[in-house]
């Protein structure tokens, strides 16, 4: 049976964390996967979490199994974080998922149960695991304009372009905040405008939101996804607490189906259970109860706010450090883009050769589409990275 498989393309992220880690050079730079590094290239446990873990160790008496969807006071307490008071908690079925790909893998399932001729409308580029997984599971995958390489900001005359060709049923997937690869988003008044279409259309749309709390702030950031979900009539929303918790290896998601019509809750409710039986059972808890317990702590969740502000004013600082320092070493304001992007990614615009020659002359290790992780910097590597970015011909 075996000799009929075929190798499989490896994950370009990861296939890159394992080159870093082959790299025998002291002195070089892991802009690659999205993990948040501090000043000295550790991803620390935040310290809520780890106040947290102490306390559960201390309380926890079982490890017997919680619900398909998970404990209900995770999904609760996510929701509510997400989508605040943006649409009644009674419009929204919740279940909880291995972290945010869990979530996305789940939506698609859904989406395939629900509509299996639905095509689903993704941003060129996306993250590339999206794709991936869509190939996977063979559900049709349409491409839309968004990112404009001149400016390396978004491209929306030319999404709003190719989202005209979406019909009724389709699927439209959005990063909530902070787009991966490449940096740029939409302002509110273009989310507006993109929920009118979406609205004209009759499409249905997805949000993928992984990164909340690292753009311009925990509510900012989910003020797209909160017009979305309170103006159409349907839409999937998966969430992740990977990165905005650290707790990465974890693996903890959220995935939400929200819709106007009060009675599709419970047959939603039912479709994320059944989902969640079939794929894996019960989803992992222990993340989720972390974040369950950091969310609903006063203490906790003021610690954690805080030191996620820490960290997102830390990518903030170095983004308008490296985006200065470019702009001594080239002369121009070309790369002010840089300090308008928002998240943990940047993509640069350099070209696969222009990556390879930062990867081989200076160590410089970013995804080849030219994304990197602002996190991965420091306040002594960023110059190092401008003289590797200008060399290179970028
Ligand atoms: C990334 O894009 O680097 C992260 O989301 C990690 C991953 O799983 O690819």
């Amino acid at each position: 049976m075996f000799e009929t498989l075929k190798e499989q393309p490896a994950d370009k992220i990861l296939q890159l964390m394992q080159l870093f880690k082959e790299d025998p050079r002291e002195n070089k730079i892991d802009l690659g996967v999205g993990v948040y590094k501090d000043a000295s290239g550790n991803t620390p446990i935040m310290r809520a979490v780890k106040a947290a873990e102490k306390q559960l160790w201390e309380a926890e008496q079982t490890k017997a199994y919680t619900g398909l969807a998970g404990d209900p006071a995770y999904g609760d307490a996510m929701v509510s974080l997400v989508l605040g008071d943006a649409v009644p908690r009674s419009q929204v079925a919740a279940a909880a998922t291995p972290g945010g790909t869990g979530a996305v893998r789940q939506a698609f399932d859904m989406i395939r149960m629900a509509n299996p001729a639905a095509r689903v409308f993704v941003s060129d580029p996306t993250w590339p695991n999206h794709l991936s997984i869509l190939k996977h599971m063979q559900i049709e995958t349409v491409p839309y304009r968004y990112f404009d390489d001149e400016t390396r900001g978004v491209d929306f005359d030319g999404m709003m372009a190719d989202l005209d060709a979406v019909k009724s049923g389709d699927v439209v997937l959005v990063h909530g905040c902070c787009h991966n690869p490449t940096g740029a988003n939409l302002n509110m008044t273009q989310w507006k405008a993109l929920v009118e279409l979406l609205l004209a259309k009759g499409a249905v749309p997805m949000v993928d939101i992984a990164y909340q709390g690292f753009g311009d702030g925990l509510e900012e950031d989910a003020q797209a996804v909160r017009l979305i979900a309170s103006s159409v009539p349907e839409c999937l929303i998966a969430a992740s607490c990977s990165k905005n918790f650290g707790i990465y290896r974890e693996r903890t998601g959220l995935l939400m189906a929200v819709a106007q019509d009060p009675a599709k809750q419970k047959l939603n409710q039912g479709t994320l259970n059944y989902l969640n039986r079939q794929n894996f059972s019960f989803p992992p808890d222990h993340g989720a109860r972390l974040v369950t317990m950091v969310l609903t702590d006063d203490a906790l969740r003021a610690d954690w706010q805080a030191e996620l502000e820490e960290v997102r004013n830390t990518m903030l600082g170095l983004r308008e450090q490296l985006a200065g320092e470019l702009q001594r070493l080239s002369g121009s304001d070309r790369f002010g883009f840089i300090a308008q992007h928002r998240g943990m990614f940047s993509r640069i615009g350099a070209t696969p050769e222009q990556v390879q020659t930062m990867r081989d002359d200076f160590g410089v290790y970013m995804v080849g589409d030219s994304r990197m992780n602002i996190a991965g910097l420091n306040k002594t590597t960023v110059p190092i990275l401008a003289e590797a970015i200008v060399k290179a011909g970028v």
